[in-house]
């Protein structure tokens, strides 16, 4: 008897302090979301001979052009506004647009910044420069380069480079494919990359890869993206993003607007059509706390309900949508 009541005691106490931290210990850590391939360091200069393209544009670039952080590659000018320098060509820094592309349309390992509302783009910054927003995994190289890329820019070049995205359209390039099976892959740096030989069993995971390597290599921004996710997800996602309730969350469109495309009167950035591996690492780090601080509380209280599974099934519909 009084065994009994130790351990019921004992209980009340373990799930008192259940907090969404111990819900996030109970997962395994999500490795998968973070690939980043291990190279070996080569002194070979990139080749800057031979003139290189990319369907549909009639620029071309050399391989040394391709990986000039300070002036990267911009394949079709005439689609975009004009840029800020701090987007395009940066005398002293690394331009944004080399990572988050000069649309805006981002990549996977990074984040699709057209659209996002100018206020959400400075708070952002601010909290990486803060330690608020980081990372807790050391392979993941991209958020190091985050906040690498802000650490020397003027607050007047963050605001321009946030009026310029700020504006630009919102296209989606990824398309959701719920399978069983998907590709043989390895990791690439921020994406998973296909591998020749027999489909592999998805498990609990979403296996983001570029269509097209080399147009993704040479940040090609009109490269599009298969995104595999587990059998169900993209209606599990919805079930669980419309409808609240006792241990759910409260709906998303509450704070992400209609369609989860945002709304300037609503706290939340605009989330569909986005990178569903973003996606999971965002609900994921709200919940190891990598975000944190009062304007992550909201979302604090949103992911305490959330399994591995649930944040899949979130990102996998929210990336379904149109942006
Ligand atoms: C070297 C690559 C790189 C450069 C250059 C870079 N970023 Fe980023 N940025 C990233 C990565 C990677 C992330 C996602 C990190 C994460 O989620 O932890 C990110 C995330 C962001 C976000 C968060 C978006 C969201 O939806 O929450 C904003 C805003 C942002 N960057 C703005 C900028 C601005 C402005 C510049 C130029 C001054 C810039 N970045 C330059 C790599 C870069
Ligand atoms: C009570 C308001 C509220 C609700 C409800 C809410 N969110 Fe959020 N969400 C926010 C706020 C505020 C932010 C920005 C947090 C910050 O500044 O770091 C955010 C940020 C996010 C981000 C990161 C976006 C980015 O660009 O990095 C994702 C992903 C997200 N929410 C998903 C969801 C999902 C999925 C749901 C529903 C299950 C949801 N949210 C419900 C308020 C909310």
């Amino acid at each position: 008897m009084a065994a009994k009541i130790i351990r019921s005691v004992a209980l009340v106490l373990v799930l008192g302090v259940s907090s969404h931290r111990t819900l996030a210990l109970a997962d395994e850590y999500p490795g998968w979301a973070f690939p980043w391939r291990q190279s070996t360091p080569t002194t070979n200069k990139p080749d800057d001979s031979k003139e290189l393209s990319v369907p549909g544009s009639d620029i071309h670039f050399t391989e040394a052009q391709l990986h000039n952080m300070s002036a990267p590659p911009d394949w079709y000018p005439q689609e975009h506004s004009a840029a800020p320098a701090i987007v395009v060509r940066s005398e002293k820094t690394w331009a944004c647009g080399y990572c988050h592309l000069p649309n805006g349309s981002g990549r996977p390992e990074n984040a699709k910044l057209a659209g996002l509302p100018v206020d959400y783009i400075l708070s952002q910054v601010a909290a990486f420069k803060s330690h608020d927003r980081h990372t807790d995994s050391s392979n993941w190289r991209a958020t190091q380069y985050m906040i690498q890329a802000i650490s020397n820019v003027a607050q007047e070049d963050i605001v321009s480079a946030a009026q310029y995205y700020s504006t630009q359209p919102v296209i989606s390039f990824v398309r959701v494919i719920e399978t069983k099976t998907v590709p043989r892959n390895s990791e690439g740096f921020g994406v998973m990359t296909p591998l020749p030989g027999k489909p592999v069993p998805i498990g609990t995971r979403i296996v983001e890869m570029p269509d097209d390597v080399e147009r993704f290599e040479r940040r090609d921004p009109k490269v599009t993206y298969s995104a595999y996710v587990p059998i169900g997800s993209i209606e599990r996602g919805r079930q669980l993003a419309t409808k609240g309730g006792a241990n759910r969350p409260a709906p998303c469109a509450g704070c992400h607007g209609a369609g989860l495309t945002g709304d300037a009167n609503l706290p939340g950035p605009p989330i569909a059509g986005r990178f569903p591996t973003y996606l999971f690492r965002q609900l994921y780090a709200f919940q190891s706390g990598a975000r944190s601080g009062d304007a992550t509380l909201p979302m604090q209280a949103i992911v305490a309900h959330l399994s591995q599974a649930d944040m899949i099934a979130l990102a996998s519909y929210a990336a379904s949508l149109k942006p």
